[in-house]
Formats: structure tokens, sequence, C-alpha cells
């Protein structure tokens, strides 16, 4: 029976949902994070609602700790059957604007810290014949203005999925990429950029979501029941895919007017 899964990022948001939609199937849950008072809480909430496990801080930047999360994983539960690689900072900015060290702390979090969570984890995996999850963002498909760095290391995600998706199919591990528009979380706590206004909008972002994370964690059980590998849980995020799908140059228009509206709106401020 399968019911041993590991989470990064698992002390707020979406991965602290993710954990609790399977601890009420009665998984075991190994939860990790950089914030210990984040995980106690996951940890109390997972018991609560009729799972169990335990939690280890680990930086998703270090591949000592995600290897020593594996290890732990493996002397805890004798292996791990689901990895979910979600956790992730924000950052907005134009790239005129954003510094190489933006760019650095990006991709060493939101793209280098899936590439070790899966490099750390695949022996685990191999063995219980397990599944990856992602989590990259609508970012990935499409774009938007004033955040490049977010949208190359979430696309990088997704890439690294597809090709994981075809390489690991022969030892029957299964591949999930998860791709939501923006949802309220703390996400803004780590919101990295140039102006306080960038921020200020992302924080409006968040807000405008028609569903929650714990819609979201609801969505992606169900879509890795059914074998989905590309997961949209926003109906407006599977729409604008679509279009993008048959096209492009609508979106491009698109990102490209809403660009002209935030830096109008930033000359205005
Ligand atoms: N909230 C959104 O609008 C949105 C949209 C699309 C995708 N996502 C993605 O969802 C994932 C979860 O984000 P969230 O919205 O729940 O935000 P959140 O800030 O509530 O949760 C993210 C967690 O990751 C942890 N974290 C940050 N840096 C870390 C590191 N170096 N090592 C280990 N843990 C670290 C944080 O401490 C936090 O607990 C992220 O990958 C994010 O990019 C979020």
């Amino acid at each position: 029976m399968q019911n041993r899964m590991m989470i990064t990022g698992a002390g707020s948001g979406l991965g602290r949902e993710i954990a609790l939609r399977w601890a009420r199937e009665g998984w075991r849950l190994a939860l990790s994070d950089v914030s210990d008072d984040g995980l106690q809480e996951t940890l109390k909430l997972v018991r609560e609602a009729g799972g169990d496990g335990f939690i280890q801080r680990c930086d998703v930047r270090d591949y000592s700790q995600l290897t020593a999360f594996a290890q732990a994983c493996e002397q805890k539960f004798g292996g791990i059957d689901i990895i979910v690689n979600n956790a992730g900072v924000a950052s907005g900015g134009f790239f005129g604007e954003l510094s190489l060290e933006d760019w650095d702390w990006q991709i060493a979090i939101n793209l280098m810290g899936v590439v070790k969570g899966c490099k750390a984890f695949l022996p685990l995996l191999e063995q219980s014949k397990g599944k990856i999850v992602n989590i990259a963002s609508m970012a990935a498909l499409m774009q938007g203005p004033a955040m490049s760095n977010y949208n190359v290391a979430k696309a990088g995600v997704v890439a690294l999925s597809e090709s994981l998706l075809v390489e690991l199919r022969q030892q029957e591990i299964g591949v999930h990429v998860v791709c939501p528009s923006f949802f309220q979380t703390n996400l803004l706590d780590s919101f990295r950029g140039p102006t306080p206004a960038m921020k200020a909008q992302v924080g409006k972002l968040l807000e405008s979501s028609p569903i929650t994370a714990s819609d979201i964690a609801g969505y992606i059980f169900d879509q890795v029941g059914q074998g989905e590998f590309l997961i949209l849980p926003h109906e407006q995020g599977r729409m604008a895919w679509q279009l993008k799908q048959q096209n492009p140059q609508a979106i491009y228009n698109e990102m490209a007017n809403m660009a002209d509206k935030m830096r109008a709106k930033a000359r205005a401020e």
C-alpha cells in the first residue's frame, strides 16, 4: 500500500494544504521547510486531520540537507511513495531592474530546489515506483510582465517535469506538474524585487483568486489520482492555456498591454 509522502515548503500555504489533503486519507507525511514554527503547526494540523509523520528543517538550496531528509524518510518510513517539490519564493520587477543576484536567488530556490529534490529522492522512488509532483505556476506557461526570473524558474520546472516524464516511464515513476494562477498564501512574505510598488501589485493578484490553497490541494489530489500530467487548478488558467496553444500572439499582445499599464501606473506613483 502506498501511503508515504514528502513535501518541501510544508510550513505554510499550498504545502500545508497538500499535507492536510493527504492526511485525511491517513497518509504519513515527511514535512520539511526552513520555518520551524510553520512545520510544528502543519504537523499538529496533520495529526488532527487523521495523518501522522515527522518534520525536518530543510533548505532546498542545500543538496546535503535534501539527501539527509531522504535518508530520514528511509529510516522512519522505510521509503517514500510521493514527493512534492513545493518550496518556493516570489519575485517581481522589470528585466532591466532585476539584478543578477535577484536571478541567482530565484533560480536557486524555485528551479534548482526542485532539481535537487528530484535527484535526492530518485533512489527511493525507484524502489517504490512512486510519483513526483512538482509545483510550478501558470507563470511558466504565460510569461506575465515584470517577473521574468520567476517565469524562467517555473518554466524550468515544467521542462524538468516533461523530461522526467519521458525518462522515468520505464522505471514506472509517475510525474505531475502543477501550474496554479495566483492564490492567497504567505508567498508575499518572501517577495524580492526592486520596488515596493511591485510587491503591492503582486499582493493584489494573490488576493484576487476565486479559489483557495485548500481548493487547489483538493484538485491536485483528484488529478494525481487520475494520472493527469499537467495540472491546471484555475478555470481561467485552463482557458488561457488553451488560447495560448491556439493563438500565442494573442497572449503576447495581452501581456504587452499589461506591461504598458504597469509601467504607466509605476510612473504615476
Ligand atoms: N500563491 C500563489 O499565487 C502561487 C501561484 C503559483 C505557484 N505558486 C507556488 O506554490 C508554491 C508554494 O507557495 P505558497 O503560495 O504556498 O507560498 P508560502 O510562502 O505560503 O509557502 C512557501 C513555503 O516555502 C518555504 N520556503 C521558502 N524558501 C525555502 C527554501 N529555500 N527551502 C525550503 N523551504 C522554503 C517557506 O518557508 C514557506 O513555508 C511555490 O512554489 C510557489 O511558487 C504559488
